[in-house]
C-alpha cells in the first residue's frame, strides 16, 4: 500500500462566470463598509471596470478610496504607500483589481495595513522573518488576466527593487474572503498577454502536479486545467471574442491557483523569479522559457507523469515505453509553447549569460525550489539556465 497522507485546504468563496462582476457589491457588503480597490495604474480605468466596480460599491453602500499605483511586480514601497492611504482612508477590506501584480500588491497591503514593520519582513525568505496574524485585512480579489491564479493561493509575490529579488508572503490569513472570477474581464486582454498569463497558469499546473507535495486532490485538478488550457489556450490566443475559449482559461488559471495554493510550485518558478527580478522579462515569459529546459531536468523524477501529460495531448501511449512516452510529453509541451504564439528566447528578451551565477545563487533562496523532487546544486542550476538560455519555440 503506498502510503497517502495529505491535507487539503481551500478557503476562498469563488464566484465564476461571464458577467459576475455584477456581484461585487453584495460580497463587498459582507467584509466592510470602506474598501481600499488596488488597482494598476492604466488598464483597469481604460476599460472602464475600475469605474463600474465603484458604482456597484456604492449601490450596496460600500465607500471606496482608489489606491492605483500598483506597477507589474509590485515593490515593497507600492505596498508600504498602498498601506499608508488604507490606515488614512481607514478602510475596512482591500479589493484587489487587476492582474497578479494587482492582486498581490492588495494582500500585501491588507498585511502592511495591520502590521509593524516593512513588508519585506515578512517575506518567506527574510531571515528571522515576522509572523503574518489574522489582523491582515480581509482581502477581495477580482483578477482581470487568466494566468496567477493568486484569485485562490495564499501567496503575494513582492519585489524588492535595490535588492533586485521577488520573494513571496504566505499565509493562510492573505487567501482572500472572495473571489470573483468574471471571463468577461480578462478577454479584453491583447494576445501577447493572453499567451503569457496562460503559460503561467499552465506552469501552475504542470508543477503542482509534479509537485513532492502533490496529492490526489490537487492532480485531479491540475489534470483539468491542463487538459482546458491544451485545447483552448491557442484559441484564446487567436480568435478575439472567442468567449467560449476565455472561460475555459479563465477556469483553468483559476484550477491552477487552487493547485499550487496546496502543492506550492517549484523548479521552473524557483528560476523564473529571478529572471524577472534582474532582467524585467514578464513572468509568464519567464516561466514558458524555462519550462523545457526545467522539465528535462526533472524527467527521471515523474516520469509516470509526464506519460500521463502526453495523454492529455491526445497522445496514444499505449504500447510505448513509459520512458518514451514522458520523453514526447516535453516535446508535445515545447510545440504548444510555441501554438500560444511564443517565438522568442531569454537571451533574445535580454537575459545575459553572465548573469547566470547570480540567478542561480537567487534560485537556491527561493522556497519553490523545497517542493521540487530531486534537490539541484548551484552548477546544476547554472546549467539548466545556460540550456533554457537560447532554447526557443
Ligand atoms: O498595469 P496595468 O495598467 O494594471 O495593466 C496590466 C499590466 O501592465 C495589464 N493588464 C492586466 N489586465 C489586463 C491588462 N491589460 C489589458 N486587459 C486586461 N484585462 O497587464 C500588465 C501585466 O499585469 P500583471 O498583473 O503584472 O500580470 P500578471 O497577471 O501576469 O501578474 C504577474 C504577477 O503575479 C505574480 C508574479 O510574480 C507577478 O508579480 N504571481 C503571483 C502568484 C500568486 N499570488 O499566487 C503566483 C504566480 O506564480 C506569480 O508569481
Ligand atoms: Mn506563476
Amino acid at each position: 500500500m503506498p502510503v497517502l497522507t495529505f491535507q487539503y485546504y481551500m478557503p476562498v468563496k469563488i464566484i465564476f462566470g461571464l458577467g459576475v462582476l455584477s456581484r461585487v457589491g453584495d460580497e463587498a457588503s459582507k467584509l466592510g463598509s470602506r474598501a481600499l480597490i488596488v488597482t494598476g495604474k492604466k488598464a483597469m480605468r481604460e476599460l472602464n471596470i475600475l469605474d463600474k466596480v465603484i458604482k456597484l460599491l456604492e449601490e450596496k453602500n460600500v465607500q471606496s478610496v482608489v489606491f492605483d499605483k500598483v506597477e507589474p511586480n509590485p515593490s515593497v514601497e507600492t505596498v508600504m504607500d498602498g498601506a499608508e492611504v488604507a490606515r488614512r482612508e481607514k478602510c475596512d477590506f482591500v479589493i484587489g483589481l487587476g492582474g497578479g501584480s494587482a492582486l498581490d500588491a492588495a494582500k500585501g497591503i491588507a498585511i502592511a495595513t495591520t502590521h509593524e514593520g516593512s513588508i519585506w519582513e515578512y517575506v518567506e525568505g527574510y531571515p528571522k522573518r515576522r509572523e503574518i496574524t489574522s489582523k491582515a485585512l480581509p482581502i477581495l480579489a477580482i483578477p482581470s488576466t487568466s494566468g496567477t491564479g493568486s484569485e485562490t493561493t495564499p501567496y503575494a509575490v513582492i519585489t524588492h527593487k535595490g535588492e533586485k529579488i521577488k520573494d513571496t508572503l504566505v499565509s493562510p490569513f492573505i487567501y482572500p474572503k472572495v473571489s470573483i472570477v468574471d471571463p468577461e474581464i480578462a478577454a479584453k486582454m491583447p494576445p501577447r498577454l493572453t499567451a503569457y498569463t496562460g503559460m503561467d497558469a499552465f506552469c501552475h499546473a504542470l508543477e503542482g502536479f509534479t509537485s513532492r507535495n502533490s496529492q490526489p486532490i490537487t492532480d485531479l485538478i491540475a489534470l483539468d486545467a491542463l487538459s482546458r488550457l491544451i485545447r483552448y489556450l491557442p484559441r484564446a490566443v487567436a480568435f478575439d471574442g472567442d468567449m467560449e475559449s476565455r472561460v475555459q482559461v479563465s477556469l483553468a488559471a483559476t484550477e491552477a491557483g487552487i493547485v499550487i495554493g496546496e502543492t506550492g510550485c517549484t523548479l521552473c518558478h524557483a528560476m523564473a523569479h529571478p529572471v524577472t527580478a534582474h532582467y524585467d522579462v514578464p513572468h509568464g515569459l519567464a516561466c514558458a522559457l524555462l519550462t523545457p529546459a526545467t522539465l528535462r531536468y526533472n524527467l527521471r523524477s515523474s516520469i509516470e507523469k509526464y506519460a500521463k501529460i502526453a495523454q492529455l495531448f491526445g497522445m496514444n501511449t499505449s504500447g510505448i515505453p513509459v520512458r518514451e512516452a514522458a520523453e514526447a510529453a516535453i516535446r508535445l509541451i515545447e510545440k504548444f509553447i510555441s501554438d500560444v504564439g511564443i517565438n522568442t528566447s531569454l537571451a533574445e528578451v535580454g537575459v545575459k549569460a553572465e548573469g547566470i551565477r547570480r540567478m542561480a545563487e537567487d534560485t537556491l533562496k527561493m522556497g519553490a525550489l523545497k517542493n521540487n523532487l530531486i534537490q539541484p546544486s548551484l552548477e546544476e542550476i547554472e546549467k539548466i539556465f545556460k540550456e533554457a538560455l537560447e532554447w526557443k519555440p
